[in-house]
């Protein structure tokens, strides 16, 4: 078994906040945040960072290229990867939320609800349990434009700070899902790399605890 520790972080705002907590706990030295690299390694405590698009964090960690993993709930409910959830961050909080024009009505049973957006199988859940009949539309991203466009009725997405959604006169109509951080493991190298994970994951809970975090 390679004695590295494999662990895949999501690019942009999430992966910056893990890699703060990285270098908070002393393990973040190999990562260089300004470079195009998309591999870091710490060759004094046998670490490979790799950086990849966050909807890719679960296919590294499911195939056992990544031992680890950093990624939001949205992303593990949406994958129904066969992963473990380790440890919850305590980052990158934000809402899963139906958005859409004010005032606008979500729930009409008898009526199809047009839904863009890009988390298909958490949005097809949600409606089904309330027996809300929908057509989906996915969309791989800028999904606040399908409702201006005509393209849906509402959308489906993460909300952190809400400006996108104002900045394009849509608005929550209905939350869905708090969604947060969370430290996933390859179910085989949780299993032969139990120590290391352990020690980490034991790390970030502690680091979690004294910096009190509630968001990114
Ligand atoms: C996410 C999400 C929203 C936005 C929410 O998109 O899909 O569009 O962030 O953040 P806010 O509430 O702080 O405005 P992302 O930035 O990942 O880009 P994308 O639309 O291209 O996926």
């Amino acid at each position: 078994m390679n004695r590295y520790l494999t662990i895949a972080l999501p690019k942009g705002r999430l992966g910056d906040s893990a890699i703060e907590r990285f270098d908070r706990i002393g393990w973040g030295d190999s990562i260089s945040k300004d470079s195009r690299k998309l591999i870091f390694i710490d060759e004094v405590n046998f670490i490979k960072y790799m950086l990849v698009k966050p909807s890719d964090v679960i296919t590294y960690v499911e195939n056992g290229v990544a031992d680890i993993g950093i990624i939001g709930k949205d992303s593990i409910l949406e994958s129904e990867a066969e992963i473990y959830e380790l440890l919850d961050l305590g980052f990158g909080k934000c809402r899963f939320s139906i958005a859409g024009r004010k005032g606008q009505i979500i729930h009409q049973n008898d009526e199809v609800l047009r839904i863009a957006t890009k988390y298909p199988r958490i949005t097809a859940k949600y409606f089904d349990l309330r027996k809300q009949p929908i057509e989906i539309i996915k969309l791989n991203g800028s999904v606040e434009l399908a409702p201006l466009v005509g393209l849906s009725d509402v959308i489906t997405d993460i909300v952190e700070t809400g400006s996108t959604l104002k900045a394009n006169g849509l608005e929550v109509l209905e939350d869905m899902l708090e969604i947060s951080a969370k430290l996933i493991s390859n179910r085989v190298s949780y299993r032969f790399k139990y120590e290391k994970i352990n020690t980490l994951c034991e790390l970030l809970r502690v680091d979690k605890e004294n910096n009190n975090d509630s968001n990114y």
